[in-house]
């Protein structure tokens, strides 16, 4: 059959066949696989062409012409324009479905594992407002959707000299819708943010301008202690006008007793980051704490933390069930942050060292392990494939492991890391991965230095969105 030749916007109507890859579900027309957003697997649409190749297509749904019986009401009016949950409009338990068949995909056709028990997926207590932490940006110019009833075009115009307090229209950086409600943090969050944008326009403090490279405000970023109910409010601004924080910490403080601290990172660089070369405290203690399990975390605006405090204890939970550890073990925690496995584990085990690249998580990982009163956490800075390789005396000071704990980033482990990792032989290594891709890269790697996998976990941390969080445990077959 000849295929059939698509151009960018094209208006075709699709039966929506499956779900694929990040979350796009998967069509056909007279032979061309067509990547759809903003369907699921039995929806008939109308999509728009976005992007017409020889072998695939992409496009967006305009109009649902027939419901699948997994799509959902959508509770958010910015769905499918601020670049948030992408999933919204699918039954939640649907999508803890399709995550789970994600993770068998790839541990199946990536790693080739083929006798690893999978478990049932572990689904989010809270499927809205569990996020600790939103990061909101200014802009000088609103962007304001042209066609905001339907979801297949985020053109628009800029509304020049407003004030707009919100998050990117996906993929441009240059572009910011105003949000008045988001689902993903709190109540209390929505009334924060309206709150600093109302000041922002009654005092005529301008927006950070890219272009200008002038202005005040660029972006507002809440976090919570979910278990502890302190908030943080940190302001990032390009100039230091101590007078303006002041007025407005006033006005926060007095609207909500619920706040703990108020922070401002002042940021004189081009780059769009929300980290200061300095910071001022205006109100509390420049930082929160939160909980996971029973242990304590100190947080300030600048340092990572699990996103989903509730879901990150369950994580931790399956990890250390995984690990079965015993009082003798020695326990390395690979990329290990601001410290929070090595910290929750440590009653369990004579040691831990953890191991991070990042200098300041680093810190955070010892102030965190001193507040918990811990003594048998040791942390190490640098870059594990050079600490594996190269810089190796460390390794004379402690015994050899019984239990290797890795939770490295999206990308996986860099391969030498992983070959050395192989060549340690620990009994057990527990890899907590937020990709299950290269998860199953990783753990093919492994398989030519005797491991096999034994189980995994797959964790839901991110409703709405296709990412899928597991935990897998590798076994020592042959020495
Ligand atoms: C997914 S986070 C894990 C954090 C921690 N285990 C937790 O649960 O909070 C991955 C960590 O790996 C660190 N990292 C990235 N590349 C690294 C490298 N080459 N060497 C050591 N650490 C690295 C990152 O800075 C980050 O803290």
């Amino acid at each position: 059959m000849e295929q059939k030749k698509l151009h960018y916007g094209d208006i075709v109507d699709l039966t929506i066949e499956s779900t694929g890859f990040e979350g796009k579900s998967v069509a056909r027309l007279d032979g061309l696989v067509i990547f759809v957003e903003g369907a699921v697997a039995g929806d008939v649409v109308k999509a728009k062409v976005l992007k017409a190749k020889k072998k695939h297509a992409e496009a967006k749904v305009i109009e649902v012409l027939s419901p699948s019986k997994e799509r959902v009401a959508l509770r958010c009016s910015y769905f499918g324009t601020c670049g948030g949950c992408k999933w919204q409009h699918v039954d939640y338990q649907s999508q803890l479905q399709f995550k789970h068949q994600h993770v068998i995909d790839a541990v199946e056709r990536i790693g080739g594992i083929q006798d690893a028990a999978i478990l049932p997926i572990i689904g989010s207590e809270k499927n809205y407002f569990y996020r600790n932490k939103l990061e909101f940006s200014f802009s000088d110019k609103e962007w304001i959707i042209e066609k905001p009833e339907t979801t297949d075009d985020l053109s628009g115009s800029e509304n020049n000299n407003s004030i707009a307090l919100g998050f990117h229209v996906p993929q441009r950086w240059d572009k910011v819708l105003n949000i008045e409600e988001c689902f993903l943090q709190s109540e209390l969050s929505n009334e924060i943010l309206n709150t600093v944008r109302a000041f922002a326009v009654e005092e005529h403090l301008p927006a950070y301008s890219q272009e200008t490279q002038s202005g005040y405000f660029r972006n507002l970023v809440i976090r919570e202690g979910k278990q502890t109910g302190d908030v943080m409010v940190n302001v990032v601004t390009f100039e230091d006008i101590p007078e303006a924080m002041k007025k407005l910490s006033g006005v926060l403080t007095k609207k909500f007793p619920e706040i703990t601290t108020i922070i401002n990172n002042v940021n004189r660089r081009k780059s769009q980051v929300a980290v200061g070369d300095f910071e001022n405290v205006y109100y509390g203690e420049g930082i929160i704490h939160d909980k996971i399990g029973d242990k304590i975390f100190q947080i300030s605006a600048n340092s990572f933390f699990q996103t989903n405090t509730l879901q990150a204890e369950k994580l931790y939970a399956v990890a250390k069930e995984f690990a079965d550890f015993r009082p003798t073990d020695v326990v390395y925690d690979l990329y290990c942050g601001t410290g929070s496995i090595a910290i929750y584990i440590s009653d369990a085990v004579k040691q831990v060292i953890g191991i991070e690249l990042v200098e300041s998580s680093i810190q955070n990982a010892e102030t965190n392990a001193h507040l918990n009163g811990i003594e048998n956490c040791e942390f190490l800075c640098g870059d594990l494939k050079d600490l594996l390789t190269k810089e190796t005396e460390w390794k004379e000071r402690y015994a050899s492991p019984n239990v290797i704990i890795v939770d490295p980033p999206r990308s996986g482990m860099h391969p030498d890391a992983v070959e050395e990792l192989g060549k340690m032989k620990a009994p057990k290594i527990i890899y907590v991965s937020c990709n299950p891709a290269t998860f199953a890269r990783d753990a093919q790697m492994l398989s030519h230095y005797g491991y096999a996998v034994e189980k995994i976990q797959p964790v839901d941390m991110f409703p709405h969105t296709y990412h899928i969080e597991c935990v897998g445990k590798l076994v020592l077959k042959s020495v």
